[in-house]
């Protein structure tokens, strides 16, 4: 169930109650009447969900729903979201990213207090960038991100954009076994890998679904991946398809190509052009089917490829006065003691040597990089390990340059897939100030290790 902003407009409150879940906890979401101080109240709880027939699995949702319910707003205007915490356990929300004021990024002892169950707290940022962007919690990711707590947020474009259908596709793959139980979410010796990988692959909290299109339009679909670890290499034999945005950020439109590999936290924007009714188009991963999207009868007249999508507000890091700065991203084995192990205490990875404690409350008070407000810095990305990591920045987009490993078109975003043995360059003016996470998302390699805190002063 998800709702438009127009509904939400019209006034929703009290019609979004959307289940009854484990504890009698009601999930509702929209815009109450006569408060002046938000307009969305997200409700994060248990929530039992169906994910294999017959069976009953006991994920968190955001709304009533996982993943969570979809958060609309518009370009240039303020969301304001009162988070509310029914789950037995202390949270966040981060909103993955949106360049907003550190405060409302949603990391816990670096922008706000954990919020502690049975309280809430108000988010109230403005969206300056229209695009394709997501929410998940920034504290026990591996189990929180998990079970569910993750969700979209779409900011829309000022003005029209010419394209009349969309669909919003959040990508997970389950940790569940077969009867629906969760399984680890974090083992080990895979994280010292690529990351716990789960079982059960969904789009919108369903396997394989079929998704009905009108036939002859040109459809935008917002591919979201909430996964905690798994890179989706997106493909769509015999399809028509060109990519207009990369992680919110518009891009020149081209054709998708053979394979787009699509790593945790990332986004694509695709405009497809969908079949004559009856007809099916399969989208996968790799060899694998994700979803079937099947053209259905409609009277209206064909659609056209819309115009590229209008840039956002971003700010060009002029390269020939930027610093340089290097970060290298390795993996190492015997960080932890076998005390810290027995304490269920992992740490396999490093930025320049530095790993970072996930139990350690004050680690962010040692930021790797200080950096200058308003100052232009390139950063040298390189991945030392034979596993890839999609780097994220909070706070910032930055400019991706180029890659000794493959041929870049720059473009800006704020989570870059680098390859095995990779390195890339990336740009950025860093115009926010605040204390930054700086991390790859893989939820395995970030809580064992693979993070950092970067300044700006
Ligand atoms: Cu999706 Cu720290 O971020
Ligand atoms: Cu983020
Ligand atoms: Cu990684």
């Amino acid at each position: 169930m998800s709702f438009t902003r127009r509904q939400v407009l019209a006034g929703l409150a009290g019609l979004g109650v959307a289940g009854l879940g484990a504890g009698g906890v009601r999930y509702w979401l929209g815009r109450p009447e006569n408060v002046a101080t938000h307009d969305y109240e997200l409700i994060a709880a248990p929530l039992d969900l169906e994910l294999v027939p017959g069976h009953v699995t006991p994920a968190w949702g955001y709304g009533g729903q996982a993943p969570g319910v979809e958060l609309r707003c518009r370009q240039g205007e303020r969301l304001r979201v009162r988070f509310i915490n029914k789950l037995e356990q202390q949270s966040t929300i981060h909103w993955h990213g949106i360049r907003l004021p550190l405060e409302m990024d949603g990391v816990p002892y670096v922008s706000q207090a954990p919020v502690l169950p049975g309280e809430y707290f108000d988010y109230d940022f403005i969206c300056h960038d229209a695009g394709s962007f997501w929410y998940h919690p920034h504290t026990t990711s591996a189990e929180q991100l998990g079970r569910g707590l993750v969700g979209p947020l779409i900011v829309e474009e000022r003005e029209p954009t010419g394209f009349r259908h969309e669909r919003t596709l959040s990508l997970k793959t389950w940790h569940i076994d077969e009867q629906g139980a969760f399984t680890d979410f974090l083992v080990p010796r895979q994280a010292a890998r690529e990351g716990t990988r789960g079982r059960l692959t969904t789009i919108n909290g369903e396997p394989n679904p079929t998704l009905e299109l009108p036939e002859g339009q040109i459809v935008r679909l917002r591919l979201i991946n909430v996964d905690n670890t798994v890179t989706y290499r997106l493909n769509l034999p015999g399809g028509e398809a060109r990519i207009y945005a990369l992680d919110g950020n518009p891009v020149e439109p081209r054709p998708l190509g053979k394979e787009y590999w699509l790593g945790p936290g990332m986004r694509i924007d695709l405009a497809l052009k969908v079949p004559v009714a009856g007809e099916e188009l399969s989208l996968r991963n790799g060899p694998l089917r994700l979803a079937t999207l099947k053209g259905i009868a409609s009277a209206e007249a064909a659609g056209d490829w819309p115009p590229a999508l209008p840039a956002n507000p971003v700010a060009e890091p002029d390269l020939s006065r930027a610093e340089t700065l290097r970060f290298n991203f390795e993996w190492a084995a015997a960080l932890a003691s076998p005390s810290d192990e027995a304490a269920g205490r992992y740490k396999y990875w490093q930025i320049n040597g530095q790993a970072w404690d996930i139990n350690d409350k004050t680690c962010a008070d040692r930021p790797i990089a200080t950096l200058q407000k308003d100052g232009h810095y390139i950063f040298v990305l390189r991945n030392m390990a034979q596993y890839q990591h999609p780097i994220h920045l909070h706070g910032m987009t930055f400019k991706v340059l180029g890659s000794d490993r493959r041929k870049i078109i720059p473009y800006f975003t704020d989570t870059y897939l680098l390859g095995k043995n990779e390195t890339a360059r990336i740009a950025f003016v860093a115009d926010n100030p605040g204390v930054w996470m700086f991390h790859c998302h893989v939820i395995d390699h970030m809580e064992t290790g693979l993070m950092a805190a970067i300044e700006v002063v």
